[in-house]
C-alpha cells in the first residue's frame, strides 16, 4: 500500500434553519452580536425526531453514490462522534445496518470537534495494518440536542449535521500526505457536557422509570464552555497543528491552495489565518451558514469547496481542528 486515496465525500443536513432572527425570539442576544461575535447567520437544527445516525446515514449514502461502488466493497465504517444516538450501539453500527454494508465492522472514536482528523489518522492505521481497505469515515454531531436553549452564551453557536470521506488504501494514489494530533486532558473542565454519562447520570427515581432529559442534581447533560478560553486555546492549537502537519511532509503554508479549519467562529478563523499568513481565498469559511457543526465541520467544509470547484485535483488542502478534551489536529491532503 503506497497511501490512501479519497475516492467521494457526502453530506446530510436537517432542514430545519434557524436564523439569528429566531434566538431574538428565544434568548436575550441580537443579529448584531452574533455577527460580530461569531460570523453566524444561521445554522441547521435537527427535528425531535431526528438524531445524530439519520445525518450520518444521508452523507454516507452521497459518498457511496458518487464513488459509484457497492455497499459489500466497504469494510470499515468509523463515526466520530460525541452526540451518538445512544451510548450503545455506536452510530456506526446504525450507518452500516440502514445502508447494508454487510462485509464492514463498525465503531464510533470520540474527539469532540477534532474527531474527524482523529478519524483520518485511524483510518490510515486500519489501512497499514491490513484490516481494511475501503473505510467510510463520517464526522457527525447533533449538539442541538446537548444545548442549554436558554443559555445565550451557548445556544447560538452551534448547529447539526453529518460529513462522509469514502476511502481507500491505494498502490498508486496518496490523497493524506501527513496527520498531527494533540490533546491536553488539564483543561477538561471548560468545555464539556457535566451530565448524562456514567459520571453523573440521568437520574432515577424510586418507582419509575428514568426520564429522559431529566437532570442530576447541578450536571445538566447540556454544553458547558468558558469561550474565551477556548477561543485563546483554539487559536494557539490550531495554529501549532498546522505548522506541525505541513512540516512532517516538507511543506510550507504558501503551498496550500485551501485552509479548511474547524468553523466555530470566523474571529477565531481569521486570528489563525493571520498567523499562518494566508489571504482570504486561500481559508476557507462556511460557519455563516451552518454554526459550530463539532466533528462534521471540516469534512462539509471540504466536501463544498470541492463541489464548488475551490479545490481542484492536485491541490494541497491542510485540515484544521479544536475541541473538546481538549482535543486538536491537523491533516495535509494532496487532493
Ligand atoms: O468548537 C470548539 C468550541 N467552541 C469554540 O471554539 C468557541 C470559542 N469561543 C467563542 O467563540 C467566543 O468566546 C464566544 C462567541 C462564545 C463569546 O464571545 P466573546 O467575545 O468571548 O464574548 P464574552 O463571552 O466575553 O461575552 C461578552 C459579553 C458578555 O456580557 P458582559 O459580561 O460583558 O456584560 C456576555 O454576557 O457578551 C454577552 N453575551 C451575549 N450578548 C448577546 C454572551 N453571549 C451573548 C449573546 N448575545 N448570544
Amino acid at each position: 500500500m503506497t497511501g490512501i486515496k479519497f475516492l467521494s465525500t457526502g453530506v446530510g443536513l436537517p432542514e430545519n434553519v434557524l436564523t439569528n432572527a429566531d434566538l431574538e425570539k428565544m434568548v436575550e442576544t441580537s443579529d448584531q452580536w452574533i455577527t460580530e461575535r461569531t460570523g453566524i447567520k444561521t445554522r441547521r437544527i435537527a427535528s425531535d425526531k431526528q438524531a445524530t445516525s439519520d445525518f450520518s446515514i444521508a452523507a454516507a449514502r452521497q459518498a457511496l453514490s458518487r464513488a459509484g461502488i457497492a455497499p459489500e466493497t466497504v469494510d470499515a465504517v468509523v463515526v466520530a462522534t460525541c452526540t451518538p444516538d445512544h451510548l450503545m450501539p455506536s452510530v456506526a453500527c446504525l450507518v452500516q445496518r440502514a445502508l447494508g454494508l454487510k462485509n464492514a465492522f463498525a465503531f464510533d472514536l470520540e474527539a469532540a470537534c477534532s474527531g474527524f482528523i482523529f478519524g483520518l489518522a485511524c483510518v490510515n492505521g486500519l489501512m497499514r495494518s491490513g484490516a481494511a481497505k475501503t473505510v467510510l469515515l463520517i464526522g457527525a454531531d447533533t449538539l442541538s440536542k446537548f444545548t442549554d436553549w436558554t443559555d445565550r452564551g451557548t445556544c447560538v453557536l452551534f448547529g447539526d449535521g453529518a460529513g462522509a470521506a469514502l476511502l481507500q488504501a491505494s498502490d498508486r494514489d496518496d490523497n493524506l500526505l501527513a496527520v498531527h494530533l494533540g490533546s491536553d486532558g488539564s483543561f477538561t473542565d471548560i468545555l464539556n457536557i457535566p451530565g448524562g454519562g456514567s459520571r453523573h447520570p440521568l437520574q432515577r427515581s424510586k418507582n419509575a422509570p428514568f426520564t429522559t432529559g431529566e437532570v442530576a442534581g447541578n450536571f445538566p447533560p447540556y454544553i458547558h464552555m468558558e469561550g474565551k478560553e477556548i477561543f485563546k486555546n483554539a487559536v494557539l492549537r490550531m495554529a501549532e497543528a498546522a505548522d506541525s502537519a505541513l512540516k512532517k511532509c516538507g511543506k510550507t503554508s504558501d503551498d496550500l491552495r485551501l485552509l479548511i479549519p474547524h468553523q466555530a467562529n470566523l474571529r477565531i478563523i481569521d486570528a489563525v489565518a493571520k498567523r499562518m499568513k494566508l489571504g482570504d481565498d486561500k481559508v476557507f469559511r462556511n460557519v455563516q451558514k451552518y454554526g459550530n457543526m463539532s466533528a462534521a465541520t471540516t469534512v462539509i467544509a471540504l466536501d463544498e469547496a470541492v463541489q464548488g470547484g475551490v479545490v481542484k485535483r492536485g491541490d494541497l488542502v491542510e485540515l484544521i481542528a479544536f475541541g473538546g478534551g481538549l482535543t486538536w489536529g491537523a491533516a495535509v491532503l494532496r487532493w
